[in-house]
C-alpha cells in the first residue's frame, strides 16, 4: 500500500537519482574523477560442460545472466514457474544466440556450446521445489552455481504452504531449494551459490520472535515492503551461515545486489505509481537488466571470488554494480553510485549477525521439516 510517507521518501531519492546519474557522473566521468566501467573480460570465460540453475529466469535480471552465463557455453537451467514463459524466453534467447555467430563469435567463443533447459520450479510451493530437485538430481550429475534470482517486491497473499508470499518465495522457497541440492553443489568441484539480495537488506528486521518460535506466519505489516526487505536479509544471513556450513569444501556462497534495474519486478506497483514516478526515473537512472545481472554473473562464474578475510566471522562476500569509495559505504552508493559491473561490498548485518544467521537456518529449516515430513 502506497502512502504520503513514500512520496516524501521517494521525491529527493528520485531527483536526486535522475540529477546523479543523468548529469553529475556522465560529467565526473569525464574528467576522470569517477572510475569507467570495470572491464567485462570475464564474460569470455569458458563455461564448456558446466550446469547452471537460474531462478526466475524468464524475464528481467534472471533472464540476462542465463543468456549471458550460456554465451559462456554452460548448461544453463531456466527454473520457471510458468513453462510457456519459460519456452518462450528461451526461444527468444536462442535466437539471441543464434545472431551473435554472425557477427560476435569472437567476443563469445563458448556462446555454440551453451545450451539452455526449461524446468518447471515454483518457489511458492514446496511439492514443486521437491519435484524440481528430483527432476535436475536425476538428470544431471554436477551443479556449477545455483542462482537465487527469483523474487518478489510487492503483492499480498500466501504460499502453498501459508507462508507470507515475499518471504515464502524470495527466502524460504530458495532455502529448501539451497537444501536439496547441497550434496550436488559439494561434489562440484568450485561451485556457487549465489543469492540475490537487494540494498534493501539495510531496511530488513526479521520478526525474531516470530522466527524464535517458529511461526514466520506472524510476520507484521509494517513500512513499505518491508517483508520484501526481510526476505533480502534472511538471503544474505543464509549466505552467513552457508559460509561456515561449507568451510572446508570448495564452494562459495556469495551474495549479490543487482543495482536499481528498470525489469518487470515493477508490474506489480500500480499504474498511476509506475506512469508517474517509476517509468520517467527508470528510464533516466535505473539500470538495464544487462546491466543488473553483472554481479549475477561475476559471482557465478569468475574464477577469483574467493573471500578475502576468511577469519572474519559475519564476513559475507557481497557484489553490487556501482563504483564507491569504500567497501562499507553501501547507501546511497549502492543504489546512487556510478556503474561499473561489480564491486566488492560488506552487506549491512545486524550486530549478532553470526548467532541470528544460525538461528534463522535452525527454524528454516524446522519449518520446512514441518511442512514436508522429511
Ligand atoms: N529490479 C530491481 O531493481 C531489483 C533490485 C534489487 C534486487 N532485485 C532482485 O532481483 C531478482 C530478479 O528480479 P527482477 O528485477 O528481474 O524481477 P522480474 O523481472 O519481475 O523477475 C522476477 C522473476 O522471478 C520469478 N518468480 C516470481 N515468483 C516466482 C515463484 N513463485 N517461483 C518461481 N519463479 C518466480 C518471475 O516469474 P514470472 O514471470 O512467472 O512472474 C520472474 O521470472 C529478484 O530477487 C529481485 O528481488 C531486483
Amino acid at each position: 500500500m502506497l502512502t504520503p510517507l513514500h512520496w516524501i521518501w521517494n521525491g529527493p531519492l528520485a531527483l536526486g537519482w535522475v540529477t546523479s546519474s543523468a548529469i553529475v557522473f556522465p560529467i565526473l566521468r569525464k574528467v576522470g574523477l569517477v572510475p569507467e566501467a570495470n572491464k567485462l573480460d570475464f564474460i569470455a570465460n569458458d563455461m564448456r560442460g558446466k550446469i547452471v540453475i537460474v531462478t526466475g529466469s524468464n524475464t528481467g535480471i534472471g533472464r540476462a545472466t542465463a543468456l549471458n552465463i550460456c554465451k559462456m557455453g554452460a548448461t544453463v537451467i531456466l527454473a520457471c514457474r510458468s513453462m510457456e514463459r519459460a519456452k518462450a524466453a528461451r526461444d527468444e534467447m536462442l535466437e539471441e544466440l543464434h545472431s551473435l555467430d554472425a557477427g560476435h563469435r569472437f567476443d563469445f567463443p563458448f556462446a555454440r556450446k551453451g545450451t539452455l533447459v526449461c524446468m518447471r520450479l515454483d518457489l511458492g510451493s514446496f511439492a514443486s521445489i521437491k519435484t524440481f530437485a528430483e527432476d535436475f538430481l536425476g538428470r544431471y550429475k554436477r551443479l556449477d552455481a545455483l542462482v537465487l534470482n527469483a523474487g518478489l517486491a510487492n503483492g499480498s497473499g500466501r504460499t502453498k504452504e501459508g507462508f507470507e508470499i515475499m518471504f515464502g518465495t524470495n527466502y524460504l522457497g530458495h532455502f529448501y531449494l539451497t537444501k536439496l541440492l547441497m550434496d550436488v553443489v559439494k561434489a562440484t568441484p568450485d561451485s556457487r551459490i549465489v543469492s540475490v539480495s537487494s540494498l534493501m537488506h539495510e531496511f530488513g528486521c526479521l520478526d525474531w520472535q516470530g522466527s524464535l518460535s517458529g511461526n514466520y506466519r506472524a510476520l507484521k505489516d509494517r513500512i513499505f515492503s518491508s517483508r520484501y526487505n526481510d526476505s533480502k536479509l534472511a538471503l544474505v544471513l543464509m549466505t552467513l551461515e552457508l559460509r561456515h556450513r561449507l568451510k572446508g569444501t570448495s564452494v562459495r556462497a556469495i551474495a549479490v545486489s543487482p543495482g536499481a534495474v528498470a525489469s518487470d519486478i515493477w508490474r506489480s506497483f500500480p499504474l498511476w505509481y509506475r506512469r508517474l514516478v517509476l517509468d520517467p526515473v527508470m528510464s533516466l537512472a535505473f539500470l538495464s537488466n544487462e546491466q543488473g545481472s553483472i554481479p549475477s554473473v561475476y559471482a557465478a562464474t569468475h574464477s577469483n571470488v574467493s573471500d578475502e578475510d576468511e577469519d572474519d566471522e559475519t564476513n559475507v562476500p557481497y557484489f553490487h554494480p556501482y563504483w564507491s569509495p569504500s567497501p562499507s559505504f553501501l547507501m546511497p552508493w549502492e543504489v546512487m553510485g556510478p556503474f561499473i559491473g561489480f564491486t566488492r561490498a560488506r552487506p549491512r548485518l545486524p550486530r549478532n549477525a553470526r548467532a541470528v544467521a544460525k538461528e534463522l537456518w535452525y527454524e528454516s529449516e524446522k519449518q520446512v521439516i514441518q511442512h514436508t515430513k522429511i
